[in-house]
């Protein structure tokens, strides 16, 4: 563990708690259910876990509602075993990145009640995003912009006169008010959050919502369609998305992060419009890495994904920061899915059957072929749970058990991420799957513990076994950091790192043969080494010959 370049190369495996392993039987998964499995992510082969949210919080959003920063929510267990499992973690070779949530606290945080409590022009209430409306008495919304979730992204409070008062901003749901970050306090109240866990031997953090701090001052209009809204990045001198003040913030926490030994990390969570704006984020003396999305959002389409790569690659070398790659994460639907689509490309906001039908089996066959892709770039790879198992997404939640806020907020016309978050199937056992003795918190689709990790384990051409083994070879292989590609005909994307490993991805409908004299190391297809030609949407990894 003493590497303290460690994150320019590793592959993290998110942890969405909830859903990753219930050891005490009440539907939720929970720490000791994380510390129950850490033999298994490090047999797996990765260098670090992220956790999503497991502070105490009314679960509104998924933990992103955060009500107390220092503590566990009690669903999750509490701070001593928190403190074990970072400690038995990094026993296991396994570093720890938590998430943090800087942009919003929950309404139930006490700085949210007391402002609440508090007239307008308070000290309280500048902690927050507290404006008057439009209109003759102040009824009209500030201003026009939208909730990511669906609606407008105010809320109006009731003044303890018991009259309709100020509004407040969420850019996510009424639950999740807008911090205030021209506020000296709020920025005093994070470090110290960050010193919290740090302390507690944390090696970093996802930053949620990264290029949302910073608000305009006078919160102009943005001119929104409901439709762009998920889309809007790349407007110039957005109001509240990718603005320059933030990377003021960063500046000081990296210098925080810098002052621990060995130092922590940050990756940040980063919708923005191109890789030149997202280099920012990861400039000297900024962040340590950010989350890659065009590659997540790319088409399984050779031209796309090279392009990417090659953008990426470009704008990460160019600051002195490792590139990271992800597929998929809670809040996407499933690479299985996805690419098991006519149109693979992600559709903003868009999820579930209104995209159309999903060939499950051409989907899993694409999403292999990704890892490998993936797995094979220079830099950081994420996984999130159970695309080690090529886990689909659950297709048919009934409505009456939908728990993201998407649902409601948007009038029933969007399901939202629920479909990516079902409950993690361990064993064969058709009840629950091995996620825990109780029924979990959200459904599994029939069949799900035909995907277990124990039924994988015994199959040796399955998910988790391809992953398993191009996770150890890649530690095997080292980290040459730079990629050439070797020939770039249509639809098959070939790059060598050195001299030692090539990969070839067939994106293609036809053959492509397997280059003569070179040493197969791993087939997404079939695991093993056959030198067959590559069929469709299959990858290879190579030792070049000569
Ligand atoms: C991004 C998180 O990944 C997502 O799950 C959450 O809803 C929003 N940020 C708001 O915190």
């Amino acid at each position: 563990m003493a590497d303290a370049q460690w994150w320019r190369t590793a592959a993290i495996y998110q942890i969405y708690i909830r859903s990753f392993a219930d050891s005490d039987g009440d539907g939720i998964g929970d720490i000791a259910g994380i510390r129950s499995r850490l033999g298994y992510l490090a047999q797996l082969g990765v260098d670090a876990i992220w956790i999503t949210p497991w502070y105490a919080s009314p679960n509104n959003d998924g933990g992103y509602d955060v009500r107390d920063y220092r503590a566990i929510d009690p669903a999750y267990g509490d701070l001593r075993e928190a403190e074990l499992l970072i400690g038995e973690a990094h026993q296991h070779g396994l570093r720890v990145i938590l998430d943090i949530v800087p942009n919003h606290t929950s309404t139930d945080h006490p700085w949210f009640q007391a402002a609440l409590a508090a007239p307008p022009g308070s000290p309280e209430r500048a902690r927050y995003h507290f404006v008057d409306g439009r209109g003759a008495s102040g009824e009209l919304p500030p201003n026009d912009w939208r909730s990511t979730f669906g609606g407008s992204a105010w809320q109006r409070v009731t003044e303890a006169d018991g009259e309709p008062g100020q509004w407040y901003l969420h850019l996510f749901d009424p639950t999740q008010a807008d911090l205030n970050w021209s506020h000296p306090e709020v920025h005093r109240e994070f470090l110290d959050i960050l010193r919290f866990w740090f302390d507690r031997g944390v090696d970093g953090f996802r930053i949620d919502v990264a290029t949302g701090l910073v608000k305009h001052p006078g919160y102009p209009d943005l001119g929104y369609r409901e439709e762009d809204l998920l889309v809007l990045t790349n407007v110039p001198d957005h109001p509240h998305r990718d603005r320059d003040g933030v990377h003021a913030i960063y500046r000081d926490w990296r210098r925080l992060a810098g002052e621990y030994d060995p130092p922590r990390i940050f990756v940040a969570e980063a919708w923005v419009a191109d890789s030149e704006r997202l280099a920012r984020y990861v400039a000297p003396g900024q962040l340590h890495t950010t989350f890659n999305f065009p590659f997540l959002q790319s088409a399984w389409d050779a031209g796309e994904l090279s392009s990417v790569i090659e953008s990426t690659l470009h704008a990460m070398s160019r600051v002195g920061a490792p590139p990271t790659w992800v597929l998929s994460n809670h809040d996407v639907e499933r690479t299985v899915t996805r690419y098991g689509r006519a149109n693979t490309r992600k559709q903003p906001g868009r999820s579930g059957h209104e995209l159309g039908p999903v060939d499950v089996e051409l989907g899993r066959r694409r999403a292999r072929a990704a890892i490998l892709l993936m797995l094979a770039l220079p830099g950081v790879a994420y996984l999130y749970q159970g695309e080690e198992l090529g886990l689909p997404d659950h297709m048919d939640i009934p409505v009456d058990r939908i728990q993201d806020p998407i649902w409601t907020r948007s009038g029933g016309r969007r399901r939202g991420r629920d479909g990516c978050r079902v409950p993690l199937p361990w064993t064969l056992d058709p009840k629950g799957a091995g996620f825990g003795s109780a029924d979990p918190w959200l459904p599994q689709p029939d069949g799900w513990e035909t995907h277990s990790v124990q039924s994988q384990l015994d199959d040796p051409t399955s998910t988790y076994h391809l992953v398993a083994r191009a996770l150890r070879i890649r530690r095997s292989l080292g980290a040459p950091q730079e990629l050439e590609w070797v020939v770039r005909p249509d639809s098959v994307l070939r790059f060598r790192r050195g001299s030692a490993f090539e990969c070839i991805v067939n994106l293609g409908a036809t053959e492509v043969p397997v280059p003569a004299g070179a040493v197969p190391l791993l087939r997404s297809d079939t695991i093993d080494v056959t030198p067959d030609p590559l069929g469709p949407d299959t990858a290879v990894w190579l030792r070049p010959r000569g």
